[in-house]
C-alpha cells in the first residue's frame, strides 16, 4: 500500500481552515503537483490558497473551489474543474452540539447533510472519474469521520449518527475499489483545537463537556500529522488518541484492525470495561439532566 502525495493530483474538501488546511499543509511539504481545497467560503478559502502557495512557491498548483457539497451538482462540478484526484481528502463536516429533543428537524437534517452527504457525492463524482483511468499507482480516499462513530455520546445525537454512516462507507467503497488499485481509508479523530471545535463548545451541553473529560483535545496541527504519518504506514482505520483506538477496539467487526491480536484482546476487556462506563455515564446524564 502507498500514500505518496508526491507529484499527486489533490483535492481536500474543508480545506480552507481546521483539519483539513493542517492536511494541505502537509500534502504541500511533502511535494504535490496541484491541490484544491474546497469549502464554501471564498475568502477564507483566497486566503488559505495563498499560505498553502507561500510554504512552496512555484512547486505547486495551489487552488480553490467554492462549493456547497451537500449538494451533488457541486461534488460534479468540482471533478470537471479538477479533473480525476490521486488522493481525495473528505474533511468538510461540523458538529453542532444539542439534546436531539432540543432540535428542529431542519438542524437534524444539516447534521447527515454537511457530515454524510459531503462525503457521500464527492467521492461518488471522485471515484467515477478515478476509475475510468489505468493507474500504475494507488490512489486514495481518505474520509473524516470521528470517534464518537464508536461511541456516541449525548449531545451529538445530529453528529454521531452521519460519523458512523461515513464509516460504513468507507468500509464499503474500500470492498467495491479493490478491483481499481484505490485504496479507502478512514480517520476518527479524537477532539482537536480547530476553529470548528471552538465553535461547537460554544453550545455543547454541560453534561457532554463533562463526559468528554477523559479526552483532552490535541492540537490540529498534530491531529494531521498523526493521520498523515498512519496513512504513509498503510493504515486504513485511523485513530489519534488511546481512547479512539480502544473504543474502535470494540467496533472492529470487519474493517481493518493494525494490531489485530493486541485489538481483538483489548476489545474483549474493553465490552466488561465499557459496562461500568455505560453504567456511569448513565448515572450522570439522569442527575444532570433531571436537575
Ligand atoms: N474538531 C474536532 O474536535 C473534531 C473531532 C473529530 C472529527 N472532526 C471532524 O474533522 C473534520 C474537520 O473538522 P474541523 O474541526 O477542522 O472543522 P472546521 O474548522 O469547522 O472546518 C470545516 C471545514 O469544512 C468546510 N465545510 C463545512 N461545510 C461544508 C459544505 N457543506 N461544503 C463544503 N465545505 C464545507 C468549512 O468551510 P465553510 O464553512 O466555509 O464551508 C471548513 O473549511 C470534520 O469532518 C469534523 O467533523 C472534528
Amino acid at each position: 500500500m502507498g500514500f505518496d502525495t508526491n507529484n499527486k493530483n489533490i483535492i481536500i474538501t474543508g480545506g480552507s481552515q481546521g483539519l483539513g488546511l493542517e492536511l494541505a499543509k502537509l500534502c504541500v511539504l511533502n511535494g504535490c503537483a496541484k491541490l484544491t481545497i474546497v469549502a464554501r467560503t471564498e475568502s477564507k478559502l483566497k486566503q488559505s490558497t495563498s499560505t498553502l502557495q507561500s510554504m512552496a512557491p512555484g512547486k505547486v498548483l495551489v487552488q480553490y473551489f467554492v462549493a456547497d457539497l451537500t449538494l451533488p451538482e457541486s461534488s460534479q462540478a468540482l471533478i470537471e474543474f479538477t479533473g480525476a484526484p490521486d488522493i481525495l481528502i473528505c474533511a468538510a463536516g461540523a458538529a453542532d452540539p444539542g439534546m436531539i429533543l432540543d432540535q428542529e428537524p431542519q438542524a437534524l437534517k444539516a447534521g447527515m447533510d454537511i457530515n454524510y452527504l459531503t462525503c457521500l457525492y464527492v467521492s461518488h463524482a471522485a471515484l467515477r472519474a478515478m476509475a475510468q483511468k489505468q493507474c500504475p499507482y494507488e490512489r486514495n480516499i481518505l474520509f473524516i469521520s470521528s470517534v464518537l462513530a464508536f461511541y456516541p455520546l449525548i449531545g451529538y445525537g445530529s453528529y454521531s449518527p452521519a460519523k458512523a454512516a461515513v464509516r460504513s462507507l468507507a468500509d464499503t467503497l474500500r470492498q467495491e475499489t479493490l478491483i481499481y488499485n484505490i485504496n479507502v481509508a478512514c480517520a476518527y479523530p479524537g477532539n482537536f483545537l480547530s476553529e470548528g471545535y471552538a465553535k461547537e463548545m460554544e453550545t455543547k451541553p454541560a453534561i457532554t463537556i463533562e463526559l468528554e473529560g477523559s479526552s483532552p483535545a490535541i492540537s490540529t496541527a498534530k491531529c494531521a500529522s498523526i493521520i498523515f504519518n498512519k496513512l504513509k504506514r498503510g493504515q486504513q482505520s485511523i485513530t489519534t488518541d488511546l481512547i479512539g483506538f480502544l473504543t474502535q477496539g470494540t467496533m472492529i467487526g470487519h474493517g481493518p484492525a493494525h494490531y489485530w491480536f493486541i485489538q481483538v484482546f483489548l476489545s474483549s476487556l474493553f465490552c466488561f470495561i465499557m459496562l461500568v462506563v455505560s453504567a456511569t455515564h448513565r448515572r450522570k446524564i439522569k442527575k444532570e439532566l433531571s436537575k
